[in-house]
C-alpha cells in the first residue's frame, strides 16, 4: 500500500463523520499530497479549507478538530496545523525504516495490483506499411509500449494492437512501381529491399516528398488508380498486395526488435475491409447515419449535416463513412475496429496512442461509437506532440528529407557507445575497474544506452507537448536522462562488487534498516513513493510521472551518497542498513526503467 493510501485510510472515517456531503469525501481525500517542502513534513492534507467552507466553519478549527479525532497509531510522528488550515503530516522514522525493509523484501517493491482490475485495448504504433518507418511512428510506439508495461504491472489485462495502415495509397505506389519499374531479379533475391527502392523511386518520379496523398501529377494519378483497383477487389492488384505484405511486415520487424517492442496483435486496416459495408448498413438502419448527396455520413454532435457553405464554415463536420464513389474511409475502418475489439475482447477501455493532430478524428469517432451503443467503454485519445529539430521545426534530415527510424537508431547507438567509451577511458586511467570490452558487450551497451536515451527523451516530457530531438541532451551524463539513471544503477551495483558482498546471503537474511541522518530519511521517503508514482502514471496514462519520480529518486540518492559513507560506515549495522537502501535504489531504477521499456547494464 502506498503512503498516500495509508493516509487516506486514516482520514476517511473522520471526514465521513464530519462532511455534510459524503459524496465529497473522495475529493477531500485526493487533497492529501506529498509535502512540497520536506521541512514541513512528509505529506500535507489540504481538505480543511474546502471542508470549512462547506460547513461554514473556520478551516483552522476544522483542521484542529480533525487532528483531535485521529486514532492512536504507530506511525504518525506528528500532525500539525499550519497557515490557513493546512495539516502537515510527519511519519515516524522507525515506521519508515520498517516499511522500506518490507518493500526491499518484496519482488514488486511494495506496489500492489490496482484495486479495480480492468481490460484495456491499446492501439499503438500503427505505421503505414510499405514504406520505411520514419520518426513520426517513434512516439506512438514508445509511449504505447510504456503504457502496456505500466498497466500490466498494475495487474490489468492489456491487449496491444498495431492498427497497421496496410490498405492505403502507398500500395498503389508499390503496385505501379512493380508493374512498370521493377527489377525482377532483385525482387527475387530481396523483396524487402526492392520494394523499399520502388517506393522511393516512384515518389521521386512523381516529385512528392511529404506524407500527403494529393498532387504528384500523372504518376501519382496512375498510382491512385492502382489503389482504387485494389480496393475494388481487382484480382491482379489484390494478388500483388498479398505478394507484398510479407515483405512489408518484414521491414518493420527489425525496428520493433531493436526497440524491444512486442505488440500482441497487428490487425491492420485490411483486416476490417470485409466488414465495412455491414457497418455502414447497420448505422443507416439504426438511423445514426444518413445519406447525403449520394454519400453516407454520421451527422455531427448537434445532429447537423451542413447543407451549404455558410453552415459548413461554422459547424463541426459530419463523419463521412461512405464516399459518393462507394469508397469507405479511415472513420469507417475505425468504427469496424471498435466493434471487432468490443466483440472479441470486451475491454473496459480502448486507448489510442496517436499524434495529437488526429484529435478531431478521435473526438468524432468516440462520440459516434457511443451513439452506436458503446457507451460503457472508456475511449481515450492518448495524444502526443511532434518531434522537432533543434530549429523547432519538424525533425528532418540535413537535406530536408524524412528521418528514417533505422538511421536514427543507428546514430543513437553509435553516440551512446562513444559517450560510454569516453567515460570508460577516463575511469580506466584513474585506475578503477578495468576490463577490455568484448564486441558483444559493446553492442549491448550501445543499444542499451543509445535506444534508452531516445526512449527516455520521448517519455520524460508531458506527452502532449512537442519535444526537441537532440542527441547531446538525451545522452547527457548529468540531468534527467536515461544515461544518468543507467549510471546511477551501475554505480549502486558496483558498491556491492567493491564490498565483495555475497548478495544471495545478503538477501536471504536482509539486515535491519536504521535511519540516522536526514539524507537517509529523505531517500527512504522517496523509495516509498514508488507505488504513488506508478499509480498516477497508470491512471492518467502519463509515463512522465515515472521519469519525474526517477529524477527525484536519483537526486535523493546522490545527496545521500554525498553525505553518508556506505562501505566505510561507522558501524557494521549502519553499513548493512545503507546497503539495503543502495540495493533497493538499484532495483527501483531497474524496475521503473523496465516499465518504460529501457534496459540497464551492470557495469558502466
Ligand atoms: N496509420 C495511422 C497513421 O499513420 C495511425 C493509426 C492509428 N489508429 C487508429 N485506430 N486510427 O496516421
Amino acid at each position: 500500500m502506498s503512503l498516500v493510501s495509508a493516509f487516506r485510510e486514516l482520514f476517511e472515517p473522520i471526514l465521513t463523520e464530519l462532511a455534510a456531503d459524503r459524496a465529497k469525501v473522495p475529493d477531500y481525500l485526493a487533497m492529501i499530497k506529498p509535502a512540497a517542502n520536506a521541512d514541513h513534513g512528509d505529506y500535507q492534507a489540504n481538505f480543511a479549507m474546502a471542508l470549512g467552507k462547506a460547513l461554514g466553519q473556520k478551516p483552522q478549527d476544522v483542521a484542529k478538530a480533525i487532528i483531535a479525532k485521529l486514532p492512536p497509531n504507530e506511525w504518525l510522528e506528528s500532525a500539525t496545523v499550519a497557515g490557513p488550515g493546512f495539516i502537515n503530516l510527519k511519519l515516524k522514522s522507525a515506521y519508515l525504516a520498517d516499511r522500506v525493509r518490507q518493500i526491499a523484501q518484496d519482488t514488486r517493491l511494495g506496489v500492489t495490483p490496482a484495486a479495480k482490475l480492468r481490460t484495456f485495448v491499446i492501439d499503438y504504433s500503427g505505421p503505414n506499411v510499405a514504406k520505411p518507418l520514419h520518426v513520426g511512428h517513434l512516439r506512438s510506439t514508445i509511449i504505447g509500449d510504456a503504457l502496456v508495461r505500466i498497466l500490466r504491472f498494475c495487474g490489468h489485462t492489456v491487449i496491444g494492437d498495431n492498427h497497421l495502415g496496410d490498405w492505403g495509397t502507398q500500395f498503389g505506389i508499390l503496385i505501379y512501381g512493380y508493374k512498370h519499374h521493377r527489377d525482377e531479379a532483385a525482387f527475387q533475391v530481396d523483396p524487402v529491399k526492392e520494394l523499399a527502392r520502388l517506393y522511393i523511386h516512384v515518389r521521386n518520379l512523381a516529385k512528392v516528398t511529404g506524407e500527403e496523398d494529393e498532387g504528384g501529377g500523372e504518376v501519382m494519378e496512375a498510382c491512385r488508380a492502382e489503389t482504387a483497383k485494389l480496393h475494388a477487389g481487382g484480382e491482379e492488384n489484390v494478388g500483388l498486395w498479398k505478394k507484398f505484405m510479407p515483405a512489408c511486415l518484414e521491414m518493420l520487424r527489425p525496428i520493433y526488435d531493436r526497440l524491444d517492442v512486442k505488440i500482441d496483435h497487428a490487425l491492420g486496416e485490411s483486416f476490417y475491409n470485409p466488414m465495412l459495408a455491414a457497418v455502414v448498413d447497420d448505422l443507416l438502419a439504426k438511423g445514426i447515419a444518413v445519406e447525403s448527396k449520394g454519400a453516407v455520413v454520421v451527422p455531427n454532435a448537434k445532429g447537423v449535416v451542413p447543407q451549404n457553405d455558410e453552415q459548413q464554415a461554422k459547424e463541426e463536420p459530419p463523419a463521412l463513412i461512405r464516399k459518393r464513389d462507394g469508397a469507405f474511409t479511415y472513420t469507417t475502418t475505425d468504427l469496424a475496429t471498435i466493434k471487432y475489439r468490443a466483440d472479441t475482447w470486451k475491454p473496459d477501455a480502448m486507448l489510442y496512442v496517436v499524434d495529437a493532430r488526429q484529435a478531431l478524428h478521435f473526438k468524432t469517432l468516440f462520440a459516434n461509437a457511443k451513439r452506436w451503443g458503446y457507451d460503457n467503454t472508456e475511449f481515450q485519445h492518448i495524444a502526443f506532440g511532434s518531434i522537432l529539430g533543434r530549429d523547432k521545426k519538424p525533425y528532418r534530415t540535413r537535406d530536408g528529407g524524412t528521418v528514417e527510424l533505422s538511421a536514427l537508431l543507428d546514430e543513437a547507438a553509435k553516440l551512446g557507445l562513444q559517450g560510454y567509451e569516453a567515460s570508460y577511458a577516463e575511469r580506466t586511467t584513474h585506475g578503477h575497474e578495468v576490463a577490455e570490452l568484448s564486441p558483444a558487450v559493446k553492442r549491448e551497451i550501445a543499444e542499451t544506452v543509445g535506444y534508452g536515451a531516445v526512449k527516455y527523451a520521448d517519455l520524460s516530457g508531458n506527452r502532449t507537448s512537442d519535444y526537441i530531438f537532440d542527441y547531446d541532451k538525451m545522452l547527457a551524463l548529468e540531468g534527467n536522462t536515461a544515461t544518468y539513471m543507467q549510471y546511477a544503477y551501475a554505480r549502486c551495483r558496483s558498491i556491492f562488487r567493491k564490498g565483495e558482498i555475497d548478495e544471495t546471503a545478503f538477501h536471504a537474511k536482509l539486515p535491519a534498516v536504521v535511519i540516522t541522518t536526514p539524507q537517509e530519511r529523505a531517500l527512504v521517503v522517496q523509495l516509498l513513493k514508488l507505488p504513488e508514482a506508478i499509480e498516477s502514471a497508470a491512471t492518467e496514462y502519463l509515463p512522465h510521472h515515472l521519469t519525474g519520480y526517477l529524477w527525484d529518486l536519483a537526486k535523493a540518492y546522490s545527496v545521500f551518497f554525498e553525505a553518508c559513507q556506505v562501505l566505510k560506515a561507522e558501524t557494521p549495522e549502519l553499513r548493512d542498513s545503507r546497503l539495503v537502501l543502495v540495493d533497493l535504489v538499484a532495483r527501483v531504477i531497474r524496475q521503473v526503467l523496465n516499465l518504460l521499456g529501457i534496459r540497464t547494464v551492470e557495469r558502466m
